[in-house]
């Protein structure tokens, strides 16, 4: 199994593109709808992810979609499955298959993502449907004295119970462990506790077996927290995450694709762009380093299409707009004048690639 799943993992994070999730929970999506007025209904969430699939031009800045179980099973209004819009936009698809953070028992404040139980048929469905990779997502908070070891522990060692699982099922498993921006921490103590994280999660993927090198780690970049008052540069930011990175995360492992976590969109673009442009953030790293970005790459669009028909033209240029920025990132191409300038990507994306 192992051959096949190594080259899964290439083609989503060495082909010089990154992931697009599109993975939002039923009360995720929903919640974000609700804030622009959009029905919260299976059809409005359907016209939208159908409206991300069909954006023409994606899959020359995409590699991979991370799908939810709706989504994977909704058909566009020609009767075609999403997914298979996708593949034949030739982007991989990939599912959400954990079940949500849920409270950690004697730990107030903090949770333990579930989905463990029944896990192995849900995958084996999901591989049927032509999915070849997953993600699962762990939520590390840092308020009020935060992580505990249990914490750190519990959330570990599911995402390796999980990669496990997927690996047997010959699906590639995204590892995501997420460090909250939320709180009013300093850079340095979101390095410390990421570095601790990602050490941990190492160790007990390495307890249950896995093939690092059909892992994709999906982290957090390291961040001063929102509330805090020094918010450090861009090189800063470039410069701490990969030194936590190379102190904890074996080379071995096939890529790194960055989650952004709330951050702006433009944030997240120069703060990938100077990892991956060698300035002060230093030497090369070991692996890729790509995005698979929610928010960051969506944000724009979904205000613009704002449950419209009319509109999704519009917001299919701005989804792809944040999604060449970011390709152009991944090439240490980006600049901010492609923000002042949409109409400059098609040049920038001739140089990047
Ligand atoms: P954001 O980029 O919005 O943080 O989402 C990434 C993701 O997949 C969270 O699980």
């Amino acid at each position: 199994m192992t051959p096949a799943l190594v080259e899964t993992a290439r083609a989503l994070v060495g082909a010089g593109k990154g992931l697009l999730a599109m993975d939002e929970s039923t009360p995720t999506c929903d919640r974000r709808f609700a804030a622009l007025g959009i029905p919260q209904t299976v059809d409005a969430r359907r016209a939208y992810r159908e409206l991300i699939v069909t954006t023409p031009g994606l899959s020359d800045c995409i590699s991979g979609a991370i799908l939810y179980d709706e989504t994977i099973r909704q058909r566009d209004r020609h009767g075609a499955l999403l997914i298979d819009r996708l593949r034949d936009a030739g982007i991989i698809p990939g599912i959400k298959v954990d079940l949500g953070a849920k409270p950690l028992a004697l730990h107030p404040g903090e949770t333990v993502t579930e989905g463990l139980d029944g896990l192995r048929a849900r995958l084996a469905e999901y591989a049927g449907m032509g999915a070849r990779f997953a993600k699962w997502r762990a939520v590390i908070g840092l308020e009020d004295g935060r992580p505990s070891d249990a914490c750190i522990r519990a959330n570990a060692q599911a995402l390796a119970r999980y990669a496990a699982l997927c690996q047997e099922a010959g699906l590639v498993p995204i590892v995501e462990p997420e460090v909250l921006m939320t709180g009013g921490h300093a850079l340095a103590r979101c390095e410390e506790v990421t570095g601790a994280v990602l050490w941990v999660v190492f160790d007990e993927l390495r307890t249950q077996s896995v093939v690092l090198e059909a892992v994709i780690l999906k982290p957090n970049m390291v961040l001063p927290g929102l509330a805090c008052a020094q918010q450090d540069g861009v090189e800063a930011v470039a410069a701490a995450t990969l030194r936590c990175l190379r102190r904890n995360v074996p080379a071995a492992v096939a890529g790194v694709a960055f989650l952004s976590g709330g951050q702006a969109g433009e944030d997240a673009s120069a703060r990938l762009n100077a990892m991956n442009a060698g300035g002060d953030a230093g030497e090369r790293s070991p692996w890729p380093l790509v995005f698979s970005f929610a928010r960051a790459i969506q944000q724009p669009a979904l205000g613009i299409w704002a449950g419209q028909e009319a509109n999704v033209v519009a917001a299919q240029q701005a989804l792809l707009h944040r999604a060449r920025c970011n390709h152009a990132a991944l090439h240490g191409a980006y600049r901010q004048a492609m923000e002042d300038q949409p109409a400059r990507d098609g040049a920038a994306r001739r140089l990047a690639s």
